[in-house]
């Protein structure tokens, strides 16, 4: 097969993993015998002082005209010093989330057994622990208007708004999801307080009938917060809204060890994007310190979202559990940093187990 994907590696950290997760993508390619065929484009702060627009145009068309995107990281902490900004990376990234029409961003979250000793939470808690957050991607507060402030200056406002069409994709894609997995879906709002929330609870009891066999649970997403971390395993398939999302993922992160170990895909109307969940980190740019395997995984979606090759996704994912377990990991999973291996070495680990096993 031909495989057709776009390169945004953007900011910090992000061409450092992003390289390795494209040699994994190399190395297995080429034992499945695909034909890779990447194109390199500028986002965020990068793009930004190239050309002044932190998701350019001609990155756009490429990102359109390929069947996949492979995402590294934006972000800089030049502009998040600086509330006057006018033009920021993240909003490269929302423009990009925006125009590729990407409204579902699904975020695995399982635990690897040789690291679970590096969550602060208590193995018996978290071993087992199996599920996935299907965050909404381009709407509520994240693109809402009006946005602003006063002419004054004092007063400050952001809009969180949802359509029934935009509620009703998202709520349609998790009850699909559920029903692939273990027919358990969390609907996480806060319908007590906002009228977002009353709409997308209204629409899922509505929808409910379509999908008998799915168990829907309702939870407020402060009530979520707390469960997420205390009762993991009693979740499958959590579906909310934006803002949400993001900030229940990174909290789930600490479940599997470390942020660096989290994949996620972006799914919707044009070109699928995967990325890491984690950010730019700017303090380890350039050191190559940082962990790529929260990219290489999201190679391993990518594989079986945008092609259908799951053995190629399930090859890349015990290439990643080898490495953990042969303790080939950078310093995020080391408690000795005389022991942890740099990305690029992790990449090499990678990269020859790819090499040498068998498919
Ligand atoms: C994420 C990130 C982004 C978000 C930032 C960088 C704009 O935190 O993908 O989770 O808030 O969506
Ligand atoms: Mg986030």
């Amino acid at each position: 097969m031909k495989l057709n994907i776009a390169v945004l590696a953007g900011d910090g950290i992000g061409p450092e993993i992003v390289a390795q997760a494209l040699r994994v993508t190399q190395a297995v390619a080429k034992k499945f015998g695909h034909e890779l065929h990447s194109t390199e484009a500028l986002v965020g702060a990068v793009a930004i002082d190239a050309t002044g627009n932190p998701y350019p145009e001609a990155t756009h068309e490429i990102c359109m005209k390929s069947d996949a995107v492979l995402f590294g990281a934006i972000g800089h902490p030049r502009f998040d010093n600086d509330p006057s900004a006018k033009v920021r990376p993240e909003q490269g990234l929302l423009a990009m989330r925006k125009k590729l029409g990407l409204y579902a961003n699904i975020r695995p979250l399982i635990t690897f057994p040789s690291l679970l000793d590096k969550s602060p939470l208590k193995t018996d808690r978290i071993e087992g622990a199996d599920f996935v957050v299907i965050r909404e991607l381009t709407g509520g507060m994240y693109f809402g208007e009006p946005q602003g402030r006063s002419e004054d200056g004092n007063t400050s406002y952001d809009t969180c708004i949802y359509t029934r069409m935009e509620v009703e994709r998202i709520l349609k894609l998790s009850f699909e999801f559920a029903m692939k997995r273990n027919k358990r879906l969390t609907v996480v709002d806060k319908a007590n307080v906002l009228a977002t929330s009353r709409l997308w609870r209204q629409i899922a009891k509505e929808m409910e009938p379509q999908y008998p066999e799915v168990a829907v649970e309702y939870m407020f997403v402060d009530n979520a917060a707390m469960q997420l971390i205390q009762w993991p395993k009693r979740f499958d398939v959590m579906v909310t809204e934006n803002m949400f999302g993001d900030i229940l993922t990174d909290e789930a992160s600490v479940i599997a060890g470390s942020m660096g170990m989290l994949p996620s895909a972006s799914i919707g109307i044009h070109t699928s994007v995967f990325e890491p969940i984690h950010g730019s980190y700017p303090q380890a740019a350039g050191k190559n310190i940082a962990n790529p395997c929260a990219t290489i995984l999201s190679v391993a979606m990518l594989f079986e979202y945008a092609y259908s090759l799951g053995k190629e996704a399930a090859l890349i994912r015990k290439a990643v559990e080898a490495s953990l377990v042969a303790g080939a990991v950078t310093e995020d999973l080391t408690d000795d940093k005389s022991k942890a291996l740099s990305t690029s070495a992790v990449g090499d680990w990678i990269v020859d187990y790819v090499n040498r096993v068998e498919r």
